[in-house]
């Protein structure tokens, strides 16, 4: 059958007061992650910055930290305000007082809060002292990906479209995209439908339309792609035990492109 034959597991169309109410969730999110950044530092345990993380979010902007209490299938539910991914942690990272940041780490974190119903979910890698060459290397080749992903979203392009993107980038520098876990939509929910693959075919998958609003969050290894759960049923390791970095937005479909809602100071899409 022809891909645009299939029927796919789609986005809901957001209404402009659900779209006004991601704005806020997406800028608060990205507020947590230019908070943070002053904190991470030789020395620090990966609980302390969820400890801070968790009393901004709460204290500070009013709002609750998804992944709290956030009960996966058959999963234990995830017990900390925030994901810390060091090294060769691929994803969900559970922070810890034992985990403590040593000069050379890097680090990805994950902020999603809900704020009036609505989610706002982002992460970026933190460089902590000086990280090897290639440490560095795969960490910004992996936001390029993030951007490259991005810049394919636009009505009447397709999902796979933003995967080929990432793909492409990624094994051009020679580094491997994780299969296991997607991007995903958000809104109301925390992880709905469509499922955001980062690898792909151009002009496959679901057609993107104005007003869905869904999560982009490669996650690219410097060895090879795969991936292993360890026994607490969350931490994700690759495999070979090589780096692993991740960045995430959360975007919304416009009338003639995207919307970062998670967008940062520091960054620029013009
Ligand atoms: N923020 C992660 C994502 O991007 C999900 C974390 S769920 C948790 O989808 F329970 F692990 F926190
Ligand atoms: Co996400
Ligand atoms: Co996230």
């Amino acid at each position: 059958m022809a891909d645009a034959q299939r029927s796919y597991a789609t986005a809901r169309p957001k209404t402009p007061e659900e779209i006004a109410k991601m704005r806020i969730a997406g800028r608060l999110a990205a507020s947590v992650l230019e908070m943070i950044g002053d904190h991470v530092k030789p020395g620090v345990s990966t609980d302390e910055l969820d400890r801070i993380c968790h009393d901004y979010i709460v204290d500070d902007i009013d709002c609750i930290p998804a992944p709290l209490n956030y009960g996966g299938r058959g999963q234990p539910p995830f017990p900390k305000s925030i994901c810390t991914s060091v090294n060769h942690v691929v994803c969900h990272g559970i922070p810890s007082p034992r985990k403590v940041l040593k000069a050379g780490d890097v680090m990805n974190i994950d902020v999603t809060v809900i704020k009036d119903g609505y989610h706002g979910d982002t992460s970026k890698m933190f460089l902590v002292g000086e990280p090897s060459v290639l440490a560095r290397r795969l960490s910004e080749v992996t936001q390029e990906c993030l951007y490259a992903g991005i810049r394919a979203i636009r009505p009447g392009a397709h999902l796979g479209d933003i995967g080929y993107a990432i793909s492409k980038l990624a094994r051009a520098n020679r580094f491997t995209v994780v299969q296991e876990f997607c991007g995903h939509g958000i809104g109301d929910v925390f992880h709905d439908d469509p499922q955001v693959l980062h690898y792909g075919k151009p002009g496959t998958g679901m057609e993107m339309r104005e007003g869905m609003t869904f999560t982009v969050e490669p996650m690219i290894n410097a060895g090879r792609r795969h991936v292993k759960i360890l026994p607490d049923q969350w931490t994700v390791v690759t495999k070979d035990h090589k780096l692993s970095a991740q960045w995430e937005h959360t975007c919304l479909v416009t009338a003639d492109g995207f919307e970062v809602l998670t967008l940062r100071g520091e960054e620029d899409f013009s």
